[in-house]
């Protein structure tokens, strides 16, 4: 496809006029017809979820900051996107500041202390089904309260009342539920037998919601009120706290009161390289996301792409090739860095990456070890990212997960949230395929305490020195290469930042050996190319659902990807100016 003569169209200087909020259509998508975009030099919200994005847009109108912004848009999403929104789950953010200093939230659940490596055996040690995926026991300690909280203790201008009071609002008031959560939401009843909290996800009649419907919360409005005035000390020692331990009491669960107050989230350095003379900031263990992502680009780097085509087979090829090898390195490596030592800087580093480039042929390079040759694509990946800048330059990446879509299943009575299933991002047993297909070992494996292995890439791109992407997506394990790809198709290919986020994607993560596409990513030739090479490609549904802000000399440039339903929104105006 010839995606330049597209950038010409859709980058017209009209564009860039004045602020815009608009739909163009992602004319490089053979996806969805759709991409949100918009444009302002004061400030860009980018969401999966319409009503998230107007809570943060607003924050910033207000004269939030960024964080500020990040930290109302968490609760929003808690009420208004509860396939993976969350105040029972766990996520990151990556800051930076205006004066350029980076940092990470880590706000990862924990395995609870009375979890163990084999907990999800048998007696004859197979993985007993859905055992770390549905209910009470996939449950790991919450961290996203804690962590918002972190980043409100460090960085924040308004009050926590204040970023808590637009989820209550929602929460309370309700909002119109969109074709997109009716749909979502009409999944999940299949569930609501086993699991009868999660009918507050039904309409009061016990039908399902429909488009427009409104969706009123009050049990949450009560929890969110409590977090509101009592903060992190009533999630995680409060009357919160005592609700979850007696839900986890009545389902069997492992989460104590001393779980919920011995959680911490912690702040951590993130990771750093460089691809092509851009700066890469992304996220440190216990995320694969930034240390794959960095190994997968340093391997590209040494290829000259510029003058090959986009999306020509040995483009294509190479970019398979290393992902497969960064994905081994992740099985291997990978894991909590609080219970095990992970040489990041060697997978890192540019000797490395050139020692795994003079093993990548022109043949796909066989995989050992697989499990499962004909695995299928993973059935949920709900996670949701969110990217934000403020008129400072003040920037956020976070991304926030339940695990699978509605995690556990389990609301917590008399509360009103759900709690996650991110235990089975553990490798519940070595070798063994998790909801993403995605096998680990002992660095992952469970242990009291320890955290489980993310693929979550909230991503920063800097350009001599100055934010250039902020970014991110959900997907599971093809997190890691569609930040990957996006980041290629911007440098390498000049895509702009619709066809960027529009562009077909493709994912290999080593085991299995399946090169997974959405439809019609690869063309006949391309495919017949791939296959001569040994890839066997198999077709799957989207991958991604990506929150993209790109920052240039005329502002910040929102878009959201057309495989969701979100939205960009640009300040419009500020009421009083940042400290
Ligand atoms: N639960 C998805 C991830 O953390 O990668």
């Amino acid at each position: 496809m010839n995606l330049n003569t597209r950038r010409s169209i859709l980058i017209s200087p009209g564009l860039f006029l004045s602020l815009l909020v608009i739909s163009i259509s992602a004319l490089a998508s053979p996806v969805s017809p759709q991409v949100s975009t918009a444009l302002s030099d004061k400030g860009m919200v980018s969401t999966a979820c319409p009503e998230a994005t107007a809570v943060g847009a607003k924050v910033l109108e207000r004269g939030g900051n960024a964080v500020d912004a990040a930290i109302a848009v968490g609760f929003a999403l808690a009420v208004t996107y509860p396939t993976a929104g969350n105040i029972g789950g766990g996520g990151f953010f990556l800051v930076r500041t205006k004066e350029g200093e980076t940092n990470f939230i880590d706000f990862r659940e924990k395995a609870p202390l009375g979890a163990s490596e084999k907990m999800y055996l048998d007696r004859w040690g197979k993985v007993v089904p859905q055992s770390s995926t549905l209910g009470h026991r996939a449950v790991g300690v919450p961290g996203t309260v804690s962590g918002l909280y972190k980043a409100y203790s460090l960085y924040a201008t308004l009050s926590w009342e204040e970023l808590v009071a637009p989820a209550i609002d929602l929460a309370e008031k309700g909002f119109p539920v969109n074709q997109e959560l009716a749909r979502s939401l009409r999944k999940l009843r299949k569930y609501m037998e086993e699991y009868p909290g999660l009918k507050k996800f039904q309409r009061p009649d016990g039908k399902p919601f429909l488009a427009e419907n409104i969706f009123y919360q009050p049990q949450l409005a009560a929890t969110l009120s409590r977090i509101a005035a009592g903060g992190p000390a009533e999630f995680y020692s409060g009357e919160t706290a005592r609700l979850i331990a007696r839900e986890m009491e009545k389902g069997g669960g492992l989460i104590t009161l001393d779980d919920l107050k011995r959680y911490r989230s912690v702040f951590r350095e993130p990771v750093s390289g460089s691809y092509r003379g851009n700066q890469i900031i992304s996220a440190p263990p216990p995320s694969s996301g930034g240390t794959v992502l960095l190994e997968i680009l340093n391997i590209l780097e040494g290829y000259e792409f510029s003058g090959q085509e986009f999306f020509s087979a040995p483009v294509v090829h190479r970019m398979i090739e290393a992902e497969k090898i960064a994905y081994a390195d992740r099985a291997r490596y990978l894991g909590d860095p609080d219970f095990i030592d992970i040489p990041v800087e060697r997978l890192i580093s540019k000797d490395y990456a050139a020692r795994c480039r003079s093993a990548i042929g022109e043949s796909a390079a066989p995989v050992k070890n697989i499990t499962d040759g004909d695995s299928q694509p993973p059935e949920s990946e709900e996670t949701t990212h969110y990217s934000i800048i403020d008129s400072l330059g003040n920037a956020v990446a976070a991304t926030i997960t339940l695990n699978g879509a509605y995690g556990s299943k389990v609301v917590v009575e008399g509360a009103g949230f759900l709690l996650n299933n991110e235990m089975d991002d553990f490798s519940v047993k070595p070798g063994v395929q998790n909801i993403y297909g995605l096998v680990g070992g002992k660095a992952n494996a469970i242990a009291p305490g320890k955290r489980m292995l993310s693929s979550m890439t909230p991503t920063m791109v800097l350009r001599e020195g100055r934010i250039f992407l902020i970014a991110g997506t959900p997907g599971g394990s093809t997190i890691i290469t569609t930040v990957a790809q996006m980041i290629v198709d911007i440098i390498d290919f000049n895509l702009n930042p619709q066809e960027a986020v529009a562009a077909p994607r493709f994912h290999n993560q080593w085991i299995p050996d399946l090169v997974y596409h959405e439809k019609e990513a690869f063309s006949p030739p391309l495919r017949a190319d791939l296959e001569r090479r040994g890839h066997k490609l198999k077709e799957r549904s989207d991958i991604g659902d990506v929150q993209l802000i790109l920052v240039n000399e005329r502002g910040y440039y929102g878009v959201s990807d057309p495989r969701g339903g979100g939205r960009s929104r640009g300040v419009r105006k500020i009421e009083r100016r940042l400290n």
